[in-house]
């Protein structure tokens, strides 16, 4: 029996792919197992956002050449590169990893992965002439409620992909060009896999794509591309899977993902309101704020239209807790600019926020601009914002002290409320009794920077630990 080792990079739509590949190994009878060391073959699945994610993926390529170069018993294991720095970089991969990697895999062979190795054996045996690499074209791929998979996140929450691709034209962006256009999966599709996860006990649906808004869109005859505006008042296939998800039974959180700012319309916003199952949470990367940086980066929104939309958003969605990205060190980008940008934060106090210095990335637009600035003002810009944010982090951490909260408990000790997606924003820290992967109602007794303190309700704090109270 074939034992398969998988090594999964990148973000929540490539572990998706990850799950699928797994899925299908376990279909054709095949092992996986989480000891590289013990595999008879190793896939890596690869992230290429910025610099420093196809570095970190290279790094691990090597880590297992090698691995498999200085132990005996490892020298026959195969390594298998799939992913997102494949797709991007197939035909130079092939050449410059020609001797360390026995076969490259795309977004559109996750399906295919057990054949796939397969024919690598075969070729081993001189049955079959298998090409190191299996990338087509470009990805065209969507998963549908019916495709294999094996959930790798823990029992409690899983991510849901509703989407493949994009179609918007972010100039600092690399990812239209590895996953393909937009393409959305059908409500039915999405529900069908829905109503199975909360079948098998999840109790948070997360859910994902490159651009969630964008989520029906690409099959509007009249809209076929991401620059035509929406018409704010109409419902959207979004709208629909919304509700239709918060009408299936049980108790479970819905959270909305990747929301392009330049989609929401305000039917979105009052669907949000309307459904109790839909966390009071949004993730909208905004990227900035100043116009000029908007339209170099081709973001398809301006100053006036965010500052609008995020009033309404607070207005609409009582209690909602806003997470956003912005990048610093566009090219061009002033000091007028980052102030404008400061400003804005200071005012709109997002509950969470990121920051990235910007990433010259070979292929696309914004590589080629002029006034591109150096590191150190990256550096510099970046530390800027993070402290402010830090400043208003705390605030948004105090104001939760007192308060009655509903947590999903994520392992003994440790949970995580409404305004706290997995892997990105804070914890809630409580006694280890509560039940893992269960709903737990706390009080929030104190916090610790980005993190809350929290007791069962009704029980006081016997001793008044590290965390500041409130007055
Ligand atoms: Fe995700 Fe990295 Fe690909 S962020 S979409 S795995 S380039």
């Amino acid at each position: 029996m074939i034992k398969v080792s998988l090594i999964s990079l990148g973000c929540a739509k490539n572990l998706v792919d990850s799950e699928i590949m797994i899925g299908h190994l376990h279909q054709a009878g095949m092992v996986v197992i989480p000891e590289a060391e013990k595999a008879d073959v190793v896939i890596v699945n690869t992230c290429s956002f910025i610099d420093s994610s196809n570095e970190e993926s290279i790094g691990h390529i090597l880590e297992v050449h090698q691995q498999r170069g200085l132990k005996k018993r490892r020298q026959s294991q195969k390594l298998i590169v799939a992913g997102c720095m494949a797709q991007r970089f197939s035909k130079d991969l092939t050449t410059e990893l020609h001797d360390e990697v026995d076969a490259f895999i795309g977004l559109d062979q996750v399906t295919k992965v057990a054949p796939i190795i397969e024919a690598i054996y075969a070729k081993e045996r001189g049955a079959d002439d298998a090409p190191a690499s299996f990338i087509e074209g470009r990805s065209t791929y969507i998963p549908d409620y019916d495709t294999p998979r094996f959930r790798l996140t823990p029992r409690h929450f899983a991510y849901l992909k509703i989407a493949e691709g994009c179609t918007h034209p972010c100039t600092f962006c690399i990812i239209p060009q590895i996953r393909g256009r937009h393409r959305s999966r059908t409500v039915e599709s999405v529900v069908a896999e829905a109503r199975q996860l909360v079948r098998e006990g999840v109790k948070e649906l997360n859910l994902i794509s490159q651009d969630t808004t964008f989520f029906g869109m690409d099959t509007w005859e009249q809209r076929p591309n991401s620059r035509t505006p929406v018409d704010s008042s109409r419902g959207t296939a979004l709208t629909t899977l919304l509700r239709e998800l918060n009408a299936i039974e049980g108790e479970f959180w819905i959270r909305l993902l990747y929301t392009h700012p330049a989609h929401w319309s305000d039917e979105l916003i009052r669907t949000i309101a309307e459904c109790p199952k839909v966390a009071r949470y949004i993730d909208i990367p905004l990227q900035h704020i100043s116009d000029s940086m908007l339209q170099k980066m081709q973001r398809e929104t301006t100053g006036a239209y965010i500052r609008d939309l995020i009033t309404r958003i607070r207005a609409g969605i009582p209690g909602i807790a806003i997470r956003t990205t912005f990048i610093v060190g566009f090219p061009g980008e002033t000091e007028a600019d980052v102030d404008e940008l400061c400003e804005f934060i200071r005012t709109a106090k997002f509950e969470r926020l990121g920051v990235f210095r910007y990433s010259q990335e070979e292929g696309t637009r914004a590589a080629k601009m002029e006034e591109q600035l150096p590191k150190k003002t990256k550096e510099a810009r970046w530390h800027r914002l993070m402290k402010l944010q830090k400043e208003i982090a705390a605030q948004v951490s105090k104001s939760y002290v007192g308060r009655t909260l509903k947590v999903l408990v994520e392992e003994p000790g440790v949970a995580r409320g409404e305004a706290d997606a997995p892997d990105i924003d804070g914890r809630v820290y409580l006694p280890i009794t509560a039940p893992v992967s269960e709903f737990a109602t706390v009080r929030i007794t104190g916090f610790e920077d980005y993190d809350l303190l929290a007791l069962p309700v009704g029980q006081e704090p016997l001793v008044r630990k590290v965390a500041r109270q409130a007055q």
